[in-house]
């Protein structure tokens, strides 16, 4: 059975990017700032940023949430595919990151159509509950706290329309999802979740083998 072998052949890696990669100056820029930062690894690749882009366009999202922001690039790949009315609720803790992300976002013309929301991200999925916008999301991302996962799967299962689309990162964990010595609360978190969502008939799903393995689940 042939696999993909970019997930761990780094020289076929770069030749991707290089062939198929169309990242822009200032999101280049952006990449370089995190990455000089204590944890800028978490940031998405540039490979899936274009990905996600393309999947917002494809969808014809028009209303974005996302979960875990940091300095914004994954947000601004997705901000960039909205039409002019679009939007993008951005949900983060950290004012020192989402103040980079904030800046990168004003460059790019996009600071009107991102919301950031500051706080416990599950908390503001539930005012969003609250205040009747169930329903009315077209696409959801979500890369927090993996503990926080199969919560924030469920308010994003309310929040996406029928059709709309849940991407949700990291699920391969770093390989942590096969390996049975690794069972601290994150690396449990995410296979509890993975199970889950292999038997939730709420859903369409498939693996995308990008990145740390993103998977794709289309409510039904
Ligand atoms: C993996 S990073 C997100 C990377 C981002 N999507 C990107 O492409 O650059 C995770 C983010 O989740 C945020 N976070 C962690 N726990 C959170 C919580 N409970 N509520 C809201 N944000 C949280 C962190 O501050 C961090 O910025």
């Amino acid at each position: 059975m042939a696999r993909t072998p970019t997930l761990n052949n780094e020289k076929l890696y770069d030749y991707t990017l290089a062939t198929w990669l169309r990242d822009t100056e200032l999101k280049q820029r952006l990449r370089e700032e995190t990455r000089k930062l204590t944890g800028g690894g978490m940031q998405i690749g540039p490979d899936q940023g274009q990905l996600m882009a393309l999947l917002v366009r494809a969808i014809g999202a028009r209303r974005i949430v996302e979960i875990g922001t940091f300095t914004g690039y994954s947000a601004l790949s997705m901000a960039e595919a909205l039409p002019g009315d679009g939007k993008l609720i951005a949900c983060d803790m950290s004012k020192e990151w989402t103040d980079i992300a904030r800046r990168y976002w004003r460059e790019a013309g996009v600071d009107e159509t991102i919301e950031l929301r500051l706080g416990p991200a599950i908390d503001t999925l539930y005012q969003l509950i609250g205040d009747g916008q169930a329903g009315t999301f077209d696409l959801a991302f979500i890369d927090a706290d993996k503990v926080n996962y199969e919560r924030y799967y469920e308010a994003c299962l309310l929040l996406v329309r029928k059709g709309g689309l849940i991407l949700i990162d990291n699920v391969l964990w770093g390989g942590s999802v096969i390996n049975a010595e690794k069972t601290d609360e994150d690396t449990t978190a995410i296979r509890a979740l993975n199970a889950k969502l292999r038997e939730d008939d709420r859903v369409e799903l498939a693996l995308v083998p990008v990145g740390d393995g993103v998977t794709a689940a289309l409510k039904r």
